[in-house]
């Protein structure tokens, strides 16, 4: 069994130091960032003490562990923790302030995916040669058994209180996942691409593949199919100015107003990614399920569920057929993903099934022809006839590749058909990622700030044409109640 101490600090014997200076006399010289002298896949257990916040690049140091680590292998890390800025740098040669979230965040990662085993915040650690005085170690003790309750515990002491007392040490068990997740959403993006080269052209994705001499009177056969692998990074990447986080909070929290109700009942949010909305409303007494086609979207919701202690029932499906009884539903949410669904149609319809009688729907959806969209399309035009402009990225107007329709607010008015009555419409957030605004938001006091871009959201709700997102809430038509499995 290889064993590693990666910078000695263990004290243990059956391990082999690593440190690029000081080795004891069977230890191997040697970096972390410089690449480790051992193979993939071939180490059993690693100590990284007091190591990684040192780090040149601390997820070129991650990818080096989890190189060469076996499938399971646990890794044991020791860090001064973030919450103490006298810890974290007191030593000039540290470079990054770490928490126990900055490890959780790698269980999202692909070359250097490590799951959470074990975690523990401790407000006193001994120091060389000193004993922490006795008043310091009851302190310690204390804060110690309230931070470290559970995972809830540790996330809102990381995220709240923590660093008004500073705890010293974070100490986390990975356990290195090495089974690669399929990259099934590449290639279904790429055969949506081929799709739309090959209706383009009249002939099937199949053979848009094919070299264009080839492909000769085939007609178009090839249907969206569902993604089952959508993951974090396909979500917004930023940059996260004063606009974009505001929108998000903003979209949250009023879908969560739409839904939510004095007497809470049981809730079903389809496609809920990350599921934060949910969790929430499980804390005020709903029952509520989670359902998504991604795994990795169902473990992050898990994560989180755990973390913020929420209880959430997650179920991995497909929107287009709900894997629920007729009428078992208060409420259905749907919040920025329905324009991602193969047959938003087929979703329209199980909702109304799914929906009690006097249930109700919440979707919420992007608009792309809202204020922001329709100015900067203009201005894009305009700008273009005055000077070249780089075509390569694509302009936040125009809906990205992965969305099967274009949403607005005159499509949201028409996504009932026949199952489902529109109640009412409201808008949420204006001029999100127009050019130049969350920049200049970004300069002004944040109060100043906050007050902009909740005047403009009050304008936003009574005009959900010129919103950046439609919530639309829907009930189930009585007339077609009853048929809709027929
Ligand atoms: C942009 S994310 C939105 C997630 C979440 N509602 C939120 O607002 O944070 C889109 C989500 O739709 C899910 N999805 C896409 N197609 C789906 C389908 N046919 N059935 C269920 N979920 C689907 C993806 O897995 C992803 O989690």
């Amino acid at each position: 069994m290889i064993k590693l101490d990666i910078g000695c600090r263990t004290q243990r014997r059956d391990v082999i130091g690593i440190d690029p200076y000081l080795v004891p006399s069977d230890g191997v010289k040697a970096a972390l960032d410089a690449g480790l002298p051992f193979k993939d896949n071939s180490v059993d257990v690693i100590y990284a003490y007091h190591v990684l916040e040192h780090a040149p690049d601390l997820m070129k140091a991650m990818e080096e562990l989890w190189r060469v680590c076996k499938e399971g292998s646990l890794v044991y890390v020791r860090v001064p923790h973030a919450s103490s800025s006298y810890v974290t740098w007191v030593d000039p040669t540290h470079r990054h302030g770490l928490t126990i979230e900055t490890f959780a965040a790698f269980a999202m990662q692909k070359r250097a995916r490590f799951e959470l085993d074990y975690a523990r915040l401790r407000f006193v650690t001994p120091r060389a040669g000193a004993e922490p005085n006795p008043l310091r170690r009851l302190l310690g003790n204390a804060l110690d058994s309230l931070a470290n309750h559970n995972r809830a515990a540790q996330y809102r002491c990381e995220r709240w209180w923590g660093p008004w007392v500073g705890f010293d040490e974070a100490f986390v068990i990975l356990r290195a996942v090495k089974e690669p997740p399929p990259d099934h959403r590449r290639q279904a993006v790429e055969a949506r691409r081929a799709l739309a080269v090959a209706r383009e052209d009249g002939v099937s994705a199949q053979a848009a593949a094919e070299p264009r001499e080839r492909r000769r009177n085939i007609t178009p056969s090839a249907e969206p199919k569902p993604d089952l692998d959508y993951s974090l990074e396909d979500f917004f990447r930023g940059p996260y100015r004063p606009d974009t986080r505001f929108y998000i909070d903003r979209l949250s929290e009023a879908t969560q107003q739409a839904a939510d109700r004095p007497w809470p009942g049981r809730i079903l949010d389809v496609a809920c990614g990350p599921a934060e909305e949910i969790i929430t409303l499980s804390q005020r007494g709903w029952e509520a399920w989670g359902l998504d086609a991604s795994q990795s979207m169902l473990s992050l919701a898990c994560r989180k569920a755990r973390e913020q202690g929420g209880e959430v029932l997650l179920v991995r499906a497909i929107a287009e057929t709900l894997p629920f009884r007729d009428s078992s539903f208060d409420r259905v949410t749907c919040k920025g993903a329905m324009d991602h669904f193969a047959h938003p149609e087929a979703f329209v319809q199980e909702v109304a099934r799914v929906l009690k009688p006097d249930g109700l729907a919440v979707i919420a959806l992007a608009n792309y022809e809202s204020l922001s969209c329709r100015v900067g399309r203009w201005l894009d035009s305009a700008l273009q006839r005055v000077r070249h402009k780089n075509q390569g990225e694509r302009p936040y107007w125009v809906p990205p590749e992965d969305h099967t329709f274009r949403g607005t607010y005159n499509q949201v008015l028409d996504l009932g058909g026949r199952w489902l009555e529109l109640k009412g419409c409201l808008g949420v957030s204006l001029l999100w990622l127009f050019p130049g605004w969350g920049k200049t938001l970004e300069k002004l006091p944040k109060r100043l700030t906050w007050t902009i871009l909740r005047t403009a959201d009050r304008a936003a709700r009574r005009a959900p044409t010129m919103a950046d997102v439609v919530i639309s809430v829907w009930s189930p038509r009585a007339e077609t109640k009853g048929q809709e499995t027929a």
